[in-house]
């Protein structure tokens, strides 16, 4: 393998960013997962724009992007087809007094990929879909617990999720005690929590691949048992759809939760999201029927927001005509066994762990002693940084990625390891640059 030639070192206008932003916007982004204490001081703090799978930082650095717009970047940025049928829509105009007719293509095309499904609300967030799944099911079992796999990291910044972390602050405790957890995948921890809450949960929630590779078998168990106990479960499809498969891993193994929740991706990184589900739930959200009481769903002034629809099709169309999604897995498969050889070849086994799926890889990093290490961590990403990846652990592998990108993305993982296995032997100290990243879910800053 060559070696990389980029040796990013100029970050002055990013430092003049992060002294100024943190003055006008809280947290510095939109997103905490974007913010200065995700990222080693020696990073870009802004990013001006992209291209494919490349983008550029407010210093002018070219890096090759390992996460795409946080997993919503499925084609890659401004890539062209999108971008055409984006301009062309706004055009003719972005938000009306009346929904726009493309909502109605938008509907009868996602619902006809998504067998058992009858009915789809837009949204802008996955936060906001996977709320309102919470929501129907509650008003359609008249239950008022959720259940949630524990160690899924993120379904909402709504206080049905962010009260069952550790960052519980503006959140009352009555809310805090109303999402309860189970081990993920694991059909006797499901149980378990639904006997110590007998006849209160309205709804599980979970992704369906996450840390461990599941089974048809399981899915459709774990969806009958809860079933039996007159719950509801939701399918948090946010990374999932349009990665493990197309549309999701639903279709994949063929089970059919009673609603799913889509996002990241679905759009090529414009803001559309939805939730999709059974007619009996989701029409507890329509208008037609009369004399019924009203469930106050997803209602939102720019929900039905043109350019993004256009952009959805678009990116839909694109996998329809194009196998994205073996590109993708081929490219996953590839950064796994290779990244698994270099850790061998460095003796690192112990230390960094090449985790989960094709289509999403992270990596987990340990210290001497086996502890989880978030000082090595960081280091790690600030090598490969510095290397012109830009690196929060995870790739993420899109349509625009290339076979060149991945021969420099495990080059730079191979000059990495030369640095982490020095600070392993010498101290993180003496090689890490600034303070360590910290958990987004923490309770204290
Ligand atoms: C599995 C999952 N569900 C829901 C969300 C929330 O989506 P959003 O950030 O668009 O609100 C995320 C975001 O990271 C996610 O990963």
């Amino acid at each position: 393998m060559e070696k990389t030639t980029t040796f990013i070192t100029n970050f002055s206008k990013s430092d003049e960013y992060r002294k100024k932003i943190h003055q006008l916007i809280p947290g510095g982004a939109h997103t905490y997962s974007k913010g200065d204490d995700q990222f080693p001081a020696l990073s870009p703090a802004a990013i001006t724009h992209g291209k494919g799978s490349h983008v550029w930082d407010v210093d002018g650095n070219e890096y090759i992007e390992c996460l795409g717009g946080l997993a919503s970047i499925s084609l890659g940025h401004a890539y062209d087809p999108v971008v055409n049928r984006v301009i062309q829509e706004l055009w003719k105009g972005n938000n009306f007094s009346r929904p726009s007719v493309i909502e109605m293509e938008m509907a009868e095309k996602f619902l006809a990929n998504i067998p058992g499904h009858d009915m789809i609300k837009f949204a802008k967030n996955g936060s906001t879909v996977t709320t309102a799944a919470v929501k129907l099911a509650r008003a359609y079992t008249g239950k008022k617990l959720v259940a949630r796999a524990a160690e899924h990291p993120f379904f909402s910044y709504d206080d049905w999720f962010i009260g069952s972390t550790d960052v519980k602050s503006g959140i009352p405790e009555e809310i805090q005690s109303l999402t309860v957890t189970f081990k993920a995948d694991d059909l006797n921890s499901l149980k378990e929590v639904f006997e110590k809450y007998p006849g209160q949960i309205a709804c599980v929630i979970a992704e369906p691949e996450k840390f461990n590779p599941v089974t048809k078998e399981y899915l459709q168990k774990a969806i009958d048992f809860v079933h039996s106990q007159g719950s509801l479960w939701i399918m948090d499809e946010m990374i999932t759809g349009y990665r493990s498969h197309f549309p999701g891993s639903m279709v994949k193994f063929g089970v059919v939760p009673d609603m799913a929740t889509w996002g990241k991706g679905i759009a090529n990184g414009f803001s559309f999201c939805c939730l999709t589900g059974k007619r009996e739930i989701m029409e507890l959200g329509g208008i037609k029927a009369k004399g019924k009481e009203k469930l106050f769903l997803i209602s939102t002034t720019h929900g039905g927001e043109t350019c993004s629809i256009a952009a959805a099709l678009a990116t839909m169309e694109e996998f329809q005509k194009h196998d994205v999604i073996g590109h993708n897995h081929r490219l996953g498969e590839k950064y796994m066994q290779e990244t698994k050889n270099i850790i061998h070849k460095h003796h690192l086994q112990n230390h960094i762990k090449v985790l989960q799926f094709p289509w999403h890889v992270s990596l987990a990093y340990f210290d001497q002693q086996g502890n989880n290490s978030w000082e090595l961590r960081t280091l790690f990403h600030q090598e490969m940084i510095k290397r012109a990846v830009l690196f929060q652990g995870i790739f993420c592998p899109h349509f625009s990625h290339s076979d060149q990108d991945l021969e420099h993305i495990l080059n730079a993982f191979d000059e990495s390891c030369v640095v982490f296995k020095k600070a392993l032997e010498d101290g993180v100290e003496k090689y890490l640059v600034g303070e360590p990243i910290k958990p987004v879910f923490r309770k204290y800053i």
